[in-house]
C-alpha cells in the first residue's frame, strides 16, 4: 500500500487513511483538538518521508533525567517541545534496546526490551506518544547484521553444536583448520574469527568480538527479524534505519578473500549473495503492510548499486545514504571543496529521475560536521555551521541533522586516550601499542576523526555539565558549552540554532528546495559551492562561500535575481552582477 504509484491507488489510500484517521480520532481520547490535524496529515500522506527533516538523536548523550550520567528516554521526553520548536518532522533514534553496551547499543542482547540505562517500555510508549502528539515521527535503528554475544540466541548457540540456535550464527569448526581470513573493523587484532572453546569452533564477527554476525541464510533467523520489526511497527513507530545492512548477506562456504584491509573490506563485504532477496522478503512480509519509511546505511558501492535498494519498482527500501560525502577528506588534515561538489553532484544526478536519498554531513560515526567541513575557530564556527546547515537543507533528498549540529557543536579533541569511550578508538590504540606503533600520530588522528567527537553530551545551557546531567557524564562535556549552548542560542536571533529554524521553515515553504532539479554552477571554483534548484517556474540559487575569506562571485549569464535573499547567514547581502560574499556566507536567493 505504502509504495503505490498509481494515482487511483493513491486516492484509495488517502480515502482509507482519512477513514482510519476519523476512527482513531473518535477512539483516542488522549489527543487534544490542537494536535489532531498535524498528526493526521503527517501520518497518512504517502511518501511523507521525502518532505520531512530527520533529526538523528543519540540517546546516550541527549538528556539525563536521573543523574546517572547517561541520557535516557525520560530525558528525551522532557525535551520534546524543543524538538517540535526546531521544526524537524522525524527523529531517528540510535539503538535503545537491551544491550551490554560494548558498542553503545549496536550490540543487542534483547530486541524487544529497552536498555536499562535508558528506562522502561512504559517510558518508550510515553516517548512515542509524546512525539506523535506533536506531529513528530519516530524511526528506530534496526541492527541485524549481528547481535550481542549476550543475546539468548548466542548463549545457546555457543554452548553446543546441536543447539537449535547454532545456525543463527556463522561457525567454523576447528577440525577444519584455520578459517579463511576475514577482516574485523573493531577487533583488537582486526581478526573477524574468534575461537570459542566450548564447541571448539570459531565464530564470525565483522565488528567486535561481542557482536557475532547473524546468519541470514537461515530462514528461521529471517523470520525472527521480521517478527521483531512487526513488534515495533505494531507499537506505532514510523520506520527503520537499517544498520550495516549491506553486509548481512554472506556466502556460508567462506571462499578465500585474500588481502582484506581497512581500506577495502567494506567493498568486499558489500552486496553478498541474496541480499536483495532478503530485502524483498522483508518488504513483502513486513514493510508493505505499514506506511513507514526505511533508510539504508551506506547502501551500495556506487549509485548504480544504491538504486537496487531504493528503486520503487523493486519494492525494497525507501532511501539510502552514501558514505562518499562524509568520507571526503577523511584521514587527512583538510579536504577539497571540488571533491565535495563532485561527490554530491554525482549522487544527485543519479537520483534525479528515480529513487530517493538522504543528505547528511555528519552522524554518530563521524566527527562534528563544523570541525570537519566548516571552520570551528571561534570567529568562524557560527557562520560556517550556518552555511553547512543551509547546504543540507537546500539540497534534493531528505535532510538529516545530527543532534547538536543545529547548535554548531564542535569536536572535543581529547588529548589523552583515557578520555575516549568508543571501542573503535580504544581497540585501535591497543593494537598500535601492541605493535610498537606511533601512538602520538594515532592520538592526533583520533582528535580529528574519533566518533567520540560527535557523541559528547548535548549542550543545553551554561550550568554544570551543560545541563545534560546532575551526575558525572559518561563522556566529557565539550568545555565550549559555556558559550555554545541551546539556552544562549535561544535568546540570540542570529544564532546557529535560529538560523537552522529559518532554514527548515524555508524548506517547508518552498517545495522547490525539496523536489527541484539541482544544477551545479562553477564546478571548478575551489571556494564557492553554487547551484540552482528548479521546479516549474520556481527557481532558487544557493551560493555558499566555503572559506574564511571574502570572495567575489560573478552571477553566471542568464541568471537574474528575483528579490532579496530567502535565507542569509549574515545581516547584509550585496547584490549586483558580482556577489560580494563574506567569510562562510551562505545565501539562498529567488531567481526570475
Ligand atoms: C553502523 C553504526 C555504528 C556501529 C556499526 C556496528 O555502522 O552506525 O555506530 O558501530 O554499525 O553496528
Amino acid at each position: 500500500m505504502k509504495k503505490s504509484t498509481s494515482p487511483l491507488l493513491n486516492t484509495l489510500f488517502l480515502l482509507l487513511a482519512s477513514l482510519a484517521t476519523a476512527c482513531s480520532q473518535t477512539t483516542n481520547p488522549d489527543q487534544t483538538a490542537a494536535t489532531k490535524p498535524a498528526t493526521a496529515a503527517l501520518n497518512k500522506k504517502p511518501g511523507w518521508w521525502k518532505e520531512t527533516t530527520v533529526y538523528q538523536l543519540y540517546p546516550r548523550s541527549f538528556q539525563d533525567s536521573n543523574g546517572d550520567g547517561v541520557g535516557d528516554l525520560k530525558g528525551i521526553i522532557s525535551r520534546l517541545d524543543y524538538l517540535k520548536s526546531i521544526g524537524v518532522g522525524t527523529v531517528w533514534l540510535n539503538p535503545i534496546y537491551g544491550s551490554p553496551n560494548d558498542d553503545n547499543g549496536y550490540d543487542i542482547s534483547d530486541y524487544r526490551a529497552i536498555m536499562k540505562d535508558f528506562g522502561t517500555m512504559a517510558d518508550f510508549d510515553a516517548l512515542l506518544k509524546g512525539m506523535h502528539t506533536r506531529g513528530i515521527k519516530l524511526v528506530m535503528d534496526l541492527v541485524v547484521n549481528h547481535s550481542s554475544d549476550e543475546h539468548a540466541w548466542f548463549k545457546s548457540a555457543r554452548a553446543s553444536r546441536t543447539s537449535p540456535y547454532r545456525d543463527y550464527y556463522y561457525w567454523w569448526p576447528a577440525e577444519k583448520g584455520t578459517p579463511p581470513a576475514r577482516y574485523s573493523i573493531f577487533d583488537v587484532k582486526h581478526d573477524a574469527w574468534q575461537y570459542d572453546a566450548p564447541t571448539k569452533s570459531y565464530y564470525l564477527h565483522y565488528f567486535s568480538r561481542k557482536q557475532p554476525d547473524l546468519n541470514w541464510n537461515n530462514p528461521k533467523l529471517r523470520q525472527e527479524v521480521q517478527n521483531i520489526m512487526k513488534f515495533w511497527l505494531d507499537k506505532g513507530i514510523d520506520g527503520f534505519r537499517m544498520d550495516a545492512f549491506q553486509f548481512v548477506a554472506k556466502d556460508p562456504s567462506f571462499p578465500p578473500m585474500p588481502g582484506l584491509t581497512a581500506q577495502n573490506f567494506a567493498n568486499a563485504y558489500n552486496h553478498g549473495p541474496h541480499l536483495h532477496d532478503y530485502l524483498q522478503e522483508i518488504n513483502r512480509e513486513v514493510l508493505s503492510k505499514y506506511n513507514v519509511m526505511t533508510v539504508a546505511e551506506g547502501a551500495g558501492r556506487n549509485p548504480t548499486e544504491a538504486h537496487l535498494f531504493v528503486d520503487p519498482a523493486r519494492k525494497e527500501l525507501d532511501m539510502t545514504y552514501h558514505f562518499e560525502g562524509v568520507d571526503v577528506g577523511s584521514n587527512s588534515e583538510t579536504y577539497r571543496l571540488t571533491d565535495l561538489k563532485r561527490v554530491f553532484t554525482k549522487w544527485d544526478s543519479s537520483f534525479a529521475r528515480q529513487g530517493w536519498q538522504a543528505i547528511d554531513l555528519g552522524n554518530h560515526d563521524q566527527p562534528r560536521m563544523v570541525s570537519k567541513f566548516g571552520d570551528d575557530r571561534p570567529a568562524f564556527r557560527a557562520p560556517s555551521a550556518k552555511l553547512l546547515n543551509t547546504f543540507i537543507l537546500s539540497m534534493r533528498g531528505t535532510p538529516y541533522c545530527y543532534s547538536g549540529d543545529e547548535l554548531g557543536m564542535t569536536n572535543i579533541k581529547f588529548e589523552k586516550i583515557d578520555d575516549y569511550r568508543d571501542l573503535a578508538a580504544l581497540n585501535g590504540y591497543a593494537l598500535v601499542k601492541s605493535q610498537g606503533g606511533n601512538l602520538p600520530a594515532y592520538l592526533k588522528n583520533l582528535k580529528r576523526f574519533s566518533r567520540d567527537n560527535s557523541r559528547t553530551p548535548f549542550q543545553w545551557d551554561a550550568t554544570a555539565n551543560a545541563g545534560f546531567t546532575t551526575g558525572t557524564p559518561w563522556l566529557k562535556v565539550n568545555p565550549n558549552y559555556l558559550t555554545v549552548n541551546e539556552a544562549a542560542e535561544e535568546k540570540d536571533s542570529a544564532s546557529v540554532l535560529n538560523h537552522f529554524r529559518r532554514a527548515i521553515a524555508l524548506r517547508k515553504q518552498h517545495p522547490v528546495l525539496t523536489y527541484g532539479q539541482y544544477h551545479l554552477l562553477d564546478a571548478a571554483n575551489p571556494h564557492i559551492y553554487a547551484y540552482t534548484r528548479t521546479q516549474g517556474n520556481d527557481k532558487a540559487l544557493v551560493v555558499l562561500n566555503f572559506s574564511a575569506e571574502q570572495r567575489a562571485w560573478a552571477l553566471p549569464a542568464g541568471l537574474t535575481l528575483g528579490g532579496t535573499p530567502w535565507l542569509n547567514n549574515y545581516p547584509n547581502f550585496t547584490a549586483g552582477p558580482t556577489l560580494a560574499l563574506l567569510p562562510w556566507q551562505a545565501v539562498v536567493l529567488p531567481l526570475r
